[in-house]
């Protein structure tokens, strides 16, 4: 059990080990922030060359600030350097994990950009097909795929089904005959690599529902059966082993066990595998605590595993693919919140804890409540010259383990109307916001070169009680 953060029995006020003093508490910290923000003269924030006072007034708070130039610049960051980095090998490319975050524009970004597209949920798939994504470039994933998503995705002429289950072949095979076509399918392998990461986000462990495990040869199974089905084409097989990684060690172990199965393939039924996919969860910076990898270090380090491993495997080395979510999408949001309630609360002794509270919450970032996480903020609409204090700030709903920053260093005289910045909450914020207390939805919106341009719109009272039809 895990103690809750604002339960009865909390009361230390004192700042984390891990919480630098800050030496200028109007200081944006390097790489917390997305590449166009920055402080202005009169000391408000402005990023894509717009103020967040110009985005509250015009947009309204909270809203969820895109940059566009950041989006792009880190998508095409990544196709490069895998590009570059298995160049020498078999090749190597990217497609974005649109979980993370995605709607129209984003997919027409990644389209434009020469990404691929993961999806894994038949509205995901909807999204980029009304964006026009080509559907070759689509890998269509999840671990329990309705026969109307394998329908639409063979319809649209998905590059790849990525098979998660022995029954799913069936499934895949059938839907296939019926459309009078051949399925291209990758087979997700569960290796039994726990990335070093929260638990909860950790997908690749043996007792999970992800994949065909290697453990028993329930994967081999699935490559004999795949090889013997008479719709399906075997493209490649494919493993991801979790999200927030910052190193290539869980990498190493899973290339390795992947290899390993496509030389048993090579041996026992003498057929050539040309192409993995390694999956995403390259990691982020949410706070100082965080150095993430960049992304040409991380090419040439997987790119250097796998070489090395097909050379003792005496395997050709396949064509890889990657799926990077968040590490393209967080760090170019931040979500933008005003002040409202500011309470100083007494915990006994000396000790107290000043709880800020904005107009958002858990609704639009569950990531602190669900998995611990901790996130940074700076109050953005102007400089201040008091001390630093460590504050903790929270949303507007009815829970106390509404949390959105639980630990920052902000001006001691934050106060009702100021702006406060989240950064990095491009990855799985929107996607997993939710109308806890029929609260809608922020909008998404993009900012570049001085320009607001709405992504998503704010949801509106009327949205949500026009759902209710009783
Ligand atoms: N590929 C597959 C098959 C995945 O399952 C995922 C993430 C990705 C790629 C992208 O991983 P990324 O590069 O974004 O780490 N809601 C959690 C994260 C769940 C990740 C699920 N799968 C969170 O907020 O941390």
């Amino acid at each position: 059990m895990r103690a809750h953060e604002a339960g009865a029995l909390h009361g230390n006020d004192a700042a984390p080990t891990w919480l630098p003093y800050p030496s200028d508490v109007n200081t944006l910290i390097d790489g917390l922030w997305s590449r166009t923000t920055r402080r202005t003269e009169d000391g408000a924030v402005e990023v894509g060359g717009v103020s967040v006072a110009r985005i509250a007034e015009e947009v309204g708070t909270p809203a969820f600030v895109l940059d566009e130039d950041d989006f792009r610049h880190r998508a095409r960051a990544f196709r490069d350097a895998f590009a570059e980095a298995f160049r020498p090998l078999a090749g190597a490319d990217v497609y974005y994990a649109g979980k993370a975050f995605l709607c129209g524009a984003v997919a027409r970004w990644v389209e434009e950009d020469g990404l691929g597209l993961d999806v894994c949920t038949g509205g995901e798939l909807a999204v980029a097909l009304r964006a026009g994504f080509p559907g070759e470039r689509i890998a269509l994933h999840g671990n329990n795929k309705s026969l109307a998503e394998i329908r639409r995705a063979l319809e649209a002429g998905v590059g790849r089904i990525v098979v998660d289950s022995l029954d799913e072949i069936d499934l895949v095979d059938a839907v296939a005959a019926e459309l009078g076509l051949r399925a291209a399918v990758m087979l997700r392998v569960t290796t039994g690599v726990e990335a070093h990461t929260h638990e909860f986000i950790a997908t690749a462990h043996e007792d999970q529902k992800f994949g065909l495990s290697l453990t028993g040869g329930t994967a081999f199974e699935a490559v004999r059966r795949v090889l013997a089905a008479e719709h399906l084409e075997l493209v490649g097989l494919h493993s991801h082993i979790g999200s927030q990684i910052f190193d290539t060690g869980g990498f190493e172990v899973a290339a390795r066990r992947v290899l390993d199965l496509v030389a048993q393939v090579r041996d026992e039924l003498d057929h050539t595998i040309t192409q993995l996919d390694l999956g995403g969860g390259f990691g982020v910076m949410y706070n100082t605590q965080h150095t993430p990898s960049t992304p040409e270090a991380l090419a040439s380090g997987i790119a250097g595993i796998v070489e090395k491993q097909c050379h003792e495997l005496e395997l050709e080395v396949p064509h890889v693919s990657f799926e990077p979510g968040r590490a393209i999408a967080g760090p170019s949001t931040q979500t933008l919140y005003t002040v409202g309630t500011v309470k100083d609360v007494r915990l006994g002794g000396p000790h107290h804890r000043v709880y800020v509270s904005v107009d958002g919450g858990m609704s639009d970032n569950v990531r602190t409540a669900l998995y611990d996480a901790d996130y940074s903020c700076l109050l953005s609409g102007r400089v201040s010259e008091e001390q630093p204090e460590v504050v903790r700030v929270v949303g507007k709903h009815c829970e106390s383990g509404d949390i959105v920053v639980k630990d920052e260093y902000l001006p001691a005289d934050v106060r009702r109307g100021d702006l406060v910045s989240v950064p990095v909450t491009g990855a799985y914020c929107y996607s997993l916001a939710s109308n806890y207390n029929h609260v809608p939805r922020p909008p998404v919106i993009a900012v570049k070169d001085g320009e607001i341009r709405t992504l998503i719109r704010r949801e509106t009272e009327e949205d949500l009680l026009g759902l209710d039809v009783g």
